[in-house]
């Protein structure tokens, strides 16, 4: 599976079986993670055979969450934005391993600062075997969240698709690309869109677009 298409398999999933991950998976987590952190200076790290990672609230949804990516850093908004981008890697890679995933950016435990070494913690995404692969999110149309000034080519077209894709906080979908020429533009259109959406939604657009194709 590429990540292209993982675009399109990843939902969130919130009951898993338990089973444990392989050595082999842990080790090929853990290689993605460290590319992340040494890309833009972030510090994620997994979390193995632990069932501290969600608060009580999140705990009645879910069902053997064990495993989790606890997506930590130093600074605001932009390092926010930064691990947003990454988490969205390490979804897609998972789903390519055949795992699952869940972001969880309010109802964690934030007892996970515990792993953080001082670092901000802005959420966890919990990962393992599914008990299903989740269903497709309501999602809006391309017209509700995109401009193109003129005919838009092919490449924004695909990326607005795959920006449809990209998990967002309460499934907001709140956002808008503006294109012109071969530039690109991404804007809050709701309160509830944070940060990390932001980089999560950015890093959906690249893969469906090409990063050839334009700039932001
Ligand atoms: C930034 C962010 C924060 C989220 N926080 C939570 C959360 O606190 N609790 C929860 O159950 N789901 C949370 N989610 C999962 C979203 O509800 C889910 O991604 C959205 O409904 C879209 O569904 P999908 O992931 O299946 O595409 C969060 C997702 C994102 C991107």
């Amino acid at each position: 599976m590429t990540m292209t298409e993982a675009m399109r398999e990843r939902h969130t999933v919130r009951k898993y079986t338990g089973k444990a991950l392989s050595q082999e998976i842990i080790e090929k987590l853990n290689a993605r993670i460290d590319e992340n952190n040494s890309r833009f200076g972030l510090e994620v790290k997994l979390i193995t055979d632990s069932a501290d990672g969600l608060n009580l609230f999140a705990k009645l949804a879910a069902k053997g969450v064990k495993n989790y990516f606890v997506l930590a850093a130093d600074g605001g908004e932009e390092a926010a934005e930064k691990l947003g981008y990454s988490s969205s890697d390490l979804m897609l890679f998972a789903q390519t391993l055949g795992l699952n995933t869940w972001y969880i950016g309010g109802t964690f435990n934030h007892g996970v600062a515990k792993y953080a070494d001082g670092k901000k913690v802005i959420g966890i995404v919990a990962v393992g075997f599914g008990e299903t692969n989740g269903i497709p999110h309501k999602s809006k149309s391309a017209e509700q969240v995109s401009h193109y000034d003129g005919e838009a080519p092919d490449w924004f077209k695909n990326g607005v698709e795959s920006a449809l894709l990209a998990p967002t906080a309460v499934n907001c979908q709140g956002f808008r690309l503006i294109g012109n020429g071969n530039s690109v533009k991404l804007e809050k259109n709701s309160v509830m869109f944070t940060p990390a959406d932001r980089g999560i939604v950015k890093h959906h657009f690249e893969l469906g677009a090409g990063k050839e194709n334009f700039h932001w």
